[in-house]
């Protein structure tokens, strides 16, 4: 049972399809600031969004618009000087810290904290000494666990890509496993435990069913394919049960 987290990047993936030298004219749409909006008002318990360094999609100004206006929200970025500071100006619920490589399609895995918790320590003692809730996004691997929490993180968002992209029952299985080990071990370092990427509407439900301590799961493509099909808030309550495990 998990509360849902709606990622809204490509909503704004579809206006920079068409707006991209104006983003913000009056004319743009569809608007990433209304998508949050609406998702709140669907259900959605959390607003996520990544500001990339190359901005492809969210743009630095709809984060400032989407902060005036959501109740929580969560914002990926890299572990970044100019980001972090970016967020302890802005001050969102949570940030999320991803690893950003400029020629990936989408974040491909999670952060490698090992031997690293050093580095990260001060950036992450920063975002909290801000009241940010700091989550680190890393594959579902106990060592990870372990670094996150060394690092001073507050929460694990363990990658759940390598379940989506498994075809076969038993390779499913064997990555429900991982998640399960990695989650139980989370919440036994006192760390929140989040999910996501690549969790679809036929995926989820066995994962919700299957891996304990999940708080929130932070999803984004399939709820936006489902919207061109059923709408945007409809996709979106559809998303909602299911993460509760309904
Ligand atoms: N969590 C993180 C850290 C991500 O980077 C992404 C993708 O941007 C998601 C969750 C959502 O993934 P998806 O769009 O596949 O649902």
């Amino acid at each position: 049972m998990a509360s849902l987290g709606v990622n809204i990047d490509h909503v704004a993936t579809l206006r920079q399809a068409r707006y991209r030298a104006d983003p913000f004219s009056v004319l743009a749409e569809p608007d990433p600031t209304e998508a949050a909006r609406l998702a709140e008002e669907a259900g959605a318990a959390v607003v996520t969004a990544h500001l990339r360094e190359d901005q492809r999609h969210i743009q630095r100004e709809d984060i400032l618009r989407i902060r005036r206006i959501v109740r929580r929200l969560n914002l990926e970025m890299a572990f970044l000087p100019e980001m972090i500071a970016f967020a302890c100006e802005l001050r969102p619920d949570e940030v999320c810290l991803v690893p950003e490589r400029r020629e990936e399609v989408t974040t491909e895995g999670g952060l490698n904290l090992l031997g690293q918790e050093e580095r990260f320590r001060p950036g992450i003692a920063r975002l909290r000494a801000a009241g940010i809730l700091v989550t680190a996004f890393i594959d579902p691997v106990e060592a990870q666990v372990r670094a996150a929490r060394a690092a001073g993180a507050d929460c694990v968002e363990l990658h759940t890509g390598g379940y989506a992209n498994a075809i076969r029952v038993e390779d499913q299985e064997k990555e429900i496993a991982k998640q399960t080990a990695a989650a139980d071990l989370a919440h036994s370092l006192g760390l929140e435990v989040h999910a996501g990427h690549g969790l679809t509407y036929r995926n989820v439900r066995r994962y919700v069913a299957r891996v304990p301590h999940l708080h929130t799961l932070n999803i984004g493509h399939a709820i936006v394919c489902r919207a061109l099909w059923v709408g945007w808030q409809k996709a979106i309550r559809e998303m909602v049960g299911l993460a509760a495990g309904e």
